[in-house]
């Protein structure tokens, strides 16, 4: 990641390879000016500019790159060309944002996003793009997006190459922000610390799950326990999690020759209250869903090394919570196998026992997602049973939980591939969830939860079937999850089936492949925290 600077001056710092200006929409056929106050201090030649004359850029320049100002669009012009002078960079990259009117922290992430895409190939860039931030518009958030739309673009997945590419980005200047540097320090570092923590998840969901098993996880999750402040990391074996009865975990297991982890985690911030309840977060963690004897077809197989992203995004999370200053205690359940059809394999129709002693009948093998979530959710909200007179390690009633999954194809039906869907059984916790997704700019969008579906998961022979009919596959997913939530817990479960991989082309901060989806929408809900009231039981 490279190194963010901040400077109050707003000035282009000498020696910078590259320049950001941003251009809106509404400027189109005009020629531009780059603003004065990021041009070079210490200009060289052109001795006829007075100091104080804007540099103009014929727009036919721009125009002629194909350049139409919209939102993450950039066009990167040598700096001398048309204008009368040297700016402060040997290139400018002209950043579209749209409309002024229009623009947005979202907006700003977005195109800070493809700028940071566009400046891997140089050492340094000068970012001016708060320039067109709007009137009362928060400039701590603002800063924010920005840093972390570069730094987020930036990023490249590059481990599985012989030869690494030649991404030179290694400082980032941005200029230009009304706050005073103390403030702006603090928001840089935690905007650091957040892309830090998505660039994890994103490499953990771009690893290939040959590669990425679930004791390779079950390590990285180790290594962000040593590294993180106030993390602490448990590592539960196939010994453990069969003493501890997490019946949909081994159920799944079954098919693969790789033995499956459940891995806890928590952290502990520098301050609490002693008592305050913790907020669990439980993160579905397939390392890779063939779909077992239910054989998905060839096309489906291809990005199913995507199906631990619920787990990656709270792992990475947890690297960045004491640097993003989240103040909460919180604890995390990572439940991971793959899901294979070996000779052993869960045969459909067999019948599970979970955790808390409820019984599920396996009518699809590729709905394994809610098998391993309904163990984890009712670990993570102590609703498990009393096995063989042993309580499944003991926990408080967490303040709330959020469980995040790569749970179904119908929310990419219902949604799109861009929006996660939110469902729950308590509409402040999904409000809130809700407020943070949209600080975060993460697309996300609520489906509904009703008893009168219920029903479409009544089994013949078990307390409950793994899947309903053919329609509405995200809701019964989502009541299926809902069975293991203790009474009283506010729960929302986030089904990132489509954002969590990005089949298509990159996005503004988001780039093909491993997205990182929901990293920033925790961290954002952690930090501002507030226990809702105990939902109706
Ligand atoms: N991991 C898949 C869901 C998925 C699909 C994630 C596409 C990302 C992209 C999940 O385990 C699954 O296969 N779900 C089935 C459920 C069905 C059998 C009831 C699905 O959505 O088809
Ligand atoms: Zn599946
Ligand atoms: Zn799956």
């Amino acid at each position: 990641m490279p190194t963010i600077v901040y400077t109050a001056a707003a000035a282009t710092p000498k020696g910078v390879e590259l320049l950001a200006v941003p251009v809106p929409s509404d400027r189109i056929g005009q020629d531009l000016a780059v603003p004065d106050g990021l041009l070079a201090t210490g200009r060289r030649g052109g001795g006829r500019r007075r100091s104080g004359d804007p540099v103009a850029v014929p727009w036919s320049h721009l125009e002629r790159t194909g350049f139409t100002a919209k939102a993450g669009e950039v066009a990167l012009l040598p700096s001398a060309v048309g204008g009368d002078g040297e700016a402060g960079a040997a290139t400018i990259a002209y950043v579209g944002v749209g409309p002024a009117d229009a623009v947005t922290t979202a907006v700003l992430r977005k195109a800070a996003g493809s700028l940071g895409r566009a400046a891997r190939k140089f050492s340094s860039v000068a970012v001016g793009l708060l320039a067109v931030a709007p009137e009362g518009i928060d400039d701590a958030e603002a800063l924010g997006a920005v840093v972390e739309g570069v730094a987020l673009g930036a990023y490249a997945y590059t481990a599985q190459r012989s030869k690494a590419p030649d991404d030179r980005l290694a400082s980032v200047v941005v200029v230009g922000s009304p706050l005073a540097a103390k403030p702006a320090t603090a928001v840089i570092a935690r905007a650091e610390a957040v892309v830090a923590g998505v660039a994890l998840a994103r490499d953990l969901v771009n690893e290939p799950g040959g590669s990425l098993t679930p004791a390779a996880f079950a390590e990285r999750a180790r290594a962000v326990a040593a590294e993180a402040d106030g993390v602490a990391v448990t590592v539960h074996d196939e010994a453990a999690i069969e003493a501890l009865g997490l019946g949909g975990l081994v159920a799944v297991n079954r098919g693969s020759t790789l033995p499956a982890r459940f891995v806890e985690l928590s952290y502990t911030p520098a301050k609490v209250k002693r008592g305050t309840a913790a907020v669990a977060l439980v993160g579905k963690g397939i390392t890779y869903d063939s779909g077992g004897l239910s054989l998905k077809s060839h096309e489906g197989l291809t990005t199913m090394k995507c199906d631990m992203a619920g787990a990656a995004a709270v792992l990475g999370a947890f690297s960045a919570m004491a640097a993003a200053g989240v103040a909460v205690p919180v604890k995390g359940y990572l439940p991971l196998t793959d899901n294979m059809p070996g000779g052993d394999a869960t045969r459909v129709g067999d019948v599970i026992r979970h955790v808390d002693g409820s019984t599920t009948e396996v009518l699809n093998t590729d709905a394994e997602g809610r098998l391993v979530l309904a163990d984890a959710l009712a670990v993570a909200t102590g609703k498990a049973a009393v096995k063989g007179g042993r309580k499944p390690k003991a926990v408080d009633a967490p303040a709330a939980v959020v469980d995040l999954a790569t749970l179904t194809g119908a929310a990419i039906v219902a949604l799109g591939a861009k929006i996660a869907a939110v469902l729950g059984n308590d509409e402040a916790w999904i409000t809130q969830v809700r407020a943070a997704a949209d600080r975060a700019g993460e697309p996300l969008w609520p489906l509904p939860l009703r008893d009168e579906e219920r029903p479409l998961l009544d089994s013949k022979v078990a307390d409950r079937k793994n899947i309903g009919n053919r329609h509405g596959g995200a809701l019964t997913a989502g009541l299926f999850l809902r069975d293991f939530v203790a009474d009283g817990v506010p729960w929302a479960h986030l089904d990132i089936a489509g954002p969590a991989f990005n089949e298509g082309s990159d996005d503004g901060e988001v780039p093909t492949g491993g997205t990182g989806y929901g990293v920033r929408t925790l961290l954002a809900l952690l930090s501002t925290f507030e226990a809702p009231p105990p939902a109706d039981p």
